[in-house]
């Protein structure tokens, strides 16, 4: 074929961690067929059919054998019995309404659940079993999803751009729709419904209201239909500027009648064309989005007007917190909290108000968003990002799930010790009437869906912690590892260490003990120094306020005082910068250039510490990855070996970034044993320049 390169046959990585490879280990392939020569189901629920159809698939790639699906087995052993309860059961009651049960008997495994998806998701556990090589003779399964809504958030637009997306364009194709139903949105469907995620918001919170047109819903219909067999249910974000956009009305005043009729309207076709249409996700009054605000209303008014025109319907309004002003005097750690605590007790019960973990955007390292814990009458749902805004796009290997866990097993200690952020999010601490945890999407157009083939991981992990946020970051590594990139234990080993490290590594080149990182126009480049923007919470100087003096952001009585917006046991550990944990210290302290740290070192070295040793860990990380070569798909590896390579020359250049411009304040010498970075500030500068050229 000339004129292409050939192409050796390797893992593209498409099949993400549903790959159902043989399993090359013949007795466990053995001990695996005993009890897989059918798939039972009784019905032809669409459901239990993707779940007798995923077996069946699942186990003809890992047992290299054709598995029947059969109607109703009665009698017969040797199987896989999918068991969808009709009426109360023993197992009843160990069972939420999408939980399941997996046993074993006479080399029969059935496969209980209250529901179509709770059998489903059991479907999806049986093979994760296998996939991981886990005995199933005897298994005793029991899982039920601790939070209620779990879910996708795409930020994709209606060009098929993807706000923040770094692997390719939008999987819709929305030009295409709704005839052409491209064949991924199944994979798409199924890849999420082995982690139990319900629902999916398709379209950017920064929204267009096309997505509120006839044309678009029916556009939107047809994913909703690949999806419904999953267990997906889709969302949309709206635009609520739409009554006067697209409706013509003179206003889009949440308290004017002709408003509300339009979106009972709105929301009314939407049910005639996707009955079961999950919600609606709101981004108001942030970001210049527009919103109830606009018309001298809260956005409790904003929100309770979208949940009465949701009224007749199964569905719900997620109203997001992400907002700030572009105050120069405010602190924009505070905004949240300042806005939407008075208004707790006054959202509709089909609200969740869905809050970013941390309390600024995103950042490699936040603290725990204030508001988690101070709204115990409204329904807070969390919200993290999946994509890799801030931790290096595509090309930065950063595994997320410790950066999930640090939050939700943060103590609010709102109702005394152990009131954990997840316990807040899952509705347990103040029984909310729902729950709800949200990821921004990595999935795009590439091939591979993520860019990275190890970004593929936080896409997993998110959903596996949205399910049962108890498990633990290692444990999820694990499972994805062995799923999706191989079965040697000690490569496994050695990749699962090395994920679990690099989130660490990330924070140390980039943003060490608490530095947040700094607006640049890209949210790419090294950018310490800007310090010019429309608004000042758009500069980088206004979050690290480094000056002659020290570094860091006096959150204290003596500065902003946002740590009065924690409770008490939280604030004394964090006030104190004695006892502050560094890896916060500098969000909430401005510290002094020679003040000592609790490792020893001055704030100086230890920042230099931290940025040397950080960049230095990305070559220990290429090492190790070279270490694994034998045991991954060659193409695979190639690729990620290529990232780390880019990883390692920008984790250097974040490095240089850094400690030239703080040395400018702080006026002493990079400590040995570091060397002083080979090139200048303002070749650096002129580097990141490259980046903000249009
Ligand atoms: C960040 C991000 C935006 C996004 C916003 C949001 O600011 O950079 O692209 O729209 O968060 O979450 O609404």
């Amino acid at each position: 074929m000339k004129g292409f390169a050939q192409t050796p046959v390797s893992d593209d990585g498409y099949r993400l961690w549903l790959k159902y490879d043989l399993i090359n280990d013949a007795a466990k392939r053995q001990a695996y067929t005993r009890s897989t020569q059918f798939v039972s189901l009784t019905g032809n629920s669409p459901m239990l059919k993707s779940a007798a159809n995923e077996l069946s698939t699942g186990l003809q790639g890992l047992l290299g054998k054709s598995v029947p699906v059969i109607q109703n087995a009665g009698n017969r052993t040797g199987g896989i019995v999918l068991n969808r309860l009709t009426g109360p059961d023993a197992d009843s009651q160990l069972l939420a309404k999408e939980g399941y049960r997996i046993t074993s008997k006479n080399n029969t495994i059935t496969i209980t659940g209250k529901t179509d998806a709770g059998v489903l998701y059991g479907a999806f556990a049986l093979l994760r079993q296998m996939q991981t090589l886990q005995p199933v003779e005897a298994i005793s399964l029991t899982s039920n999803p601790k939070v209620q809504f779990r879910m996708l958030n795409h930020w994709d637009n209606v060009d098929g751009s993807v706000e923040r997306g770094y692997a390719g364009s939008s999987l819709w194709k929305w030009y295409e729709l709704p005839e052409r139903v491209d064949p991924r949105y199944r994979d798409y469907a199924r890849a999420n419904a082995s982690l139990g995620i319900n629902g999916t918001v398709v379209n950017n919170v920064n929204a267009s209201a096309r997505f509120m047109t006839a044309e678009y819903l029916h556009k939107v219909a047809a994913l909703a239909d690949v999806f419904r067999p999953y267990g997906i249910r889709v969302y949309l974000s709206v635009y609520f500027a739409a009554p006067k956009t697209l409706g013509g009305l003179k206003t889009s005043d949440p308290l004017d009648p002709q408003v509300r009729r339009w979106w009972a309207d709105k929301v009314k076709e939407i049910y005639q064309i996707i009955p079961d249409f999950g919600g609606l996700l709101v981004k108001a009054n942030s970001e210049g989005e527009p919103g109830p605000q606009d018309y001298g209303r809260t956005h409790a008014d904003g929100a309770n007007m979208l949940a009465e025109a949701m009224k007749p319907y199964d569905g719900v309004v997620i109203w997001r917190a992400f907002v700030y002003k572009a105050d120069p005097k405010a602190d924009r750690f505070k905004a949240a909290h300042e806005e939407f605590t008075p208004l707790d007790g006054q959202f509709d019960k089909k609200v969740i108000v869905q809050v970013k973990n941390g309390p600024i955007d995103f950042q490699p390292r936040e603290p725990f968003s204030p508001l988690f814990g101070n709204m115990p009458k409204t329904s807070l749902g969390m919200e993290f990002q999946i994509t890799q805004e801030y931790l290096g796009f595509a090309t930065h290997l950063v595994y997320e799930a410790p950066l999930f866990k640090e939050c939700l097993d943060a103590d609010t200690y709102v109702n005394g010790k152990g009131s954990t952020v997840a316990k807040i999010v899952d509705g347990s601490l103040h029984r909310y009437s729902m729950s709800a945890i949200a990821g921004v999407a990595n999935a795009g157009s590439i091939r591979n869906w993520t860019g990275h083939p190890i970004a593929q991981a936080n896409w997993y992990a998110f959903g596996r912690l949205a399910w049962d946020h108890t498990l633990s970051s290692e444990a999820i590594a694990r499972e994805w590892v062995t799923m999706t990139l191989t079965h040697n234990p000690p490569a496994t080993k050695r990749i699962v260490n090395l994920m679990l490290k690099s989130r660490d590594i990330y924070v140390d080149y980039n943003t060490p003990l608490g530095l947040s990182r700094p607006w640049s126009g890209v949210h790419f480049a090294p950018e310490p120094w800007q310090n010019r923007s429309s608004r000042p919470d758009w500069t980088a100087v206004y979050y690290h306020r480094a000056d002659s003096a020290g570094l860091g952001f006096d959150r204290t009585a003596t500065g902003s005082n946002a740590l009065a917006q924690y409770r008490p046991e939280v604030r004394r550990t964090w006030e104190n910068p004695q006892t502050c944990p560094l890896p916060y210290l500098l969000w909430f302290h401005h510290v002094p250039w020679n003040q000592q740290l609790t490792t020893g070192r001055t704030l100086w070295n230890e920042l230099c510490t931290r940025f040397y040793t950080g960049a230095d860990s990305v070559r220990w990380m290429q090492q190790e990855w070279a270490q694994v070569k034998p045991a991954v798909d060659p193409a695979i590896h190639a690729d990620v070996s290529a990232r780390l390579a880019t990883q390692q020359r920008e984790a250097v250049w974040w490095r240089d970034a850094w400690v030239l411009y703080l040395q400018s304040y702080a006026k002493q010498p990079i400590p040995a044993p570091y060397k002083k970075p080979d090139r200048t500030l303002e070749e650096v500068k002129r580097l990141t320049d490259v980046y903000l050229l249009r």
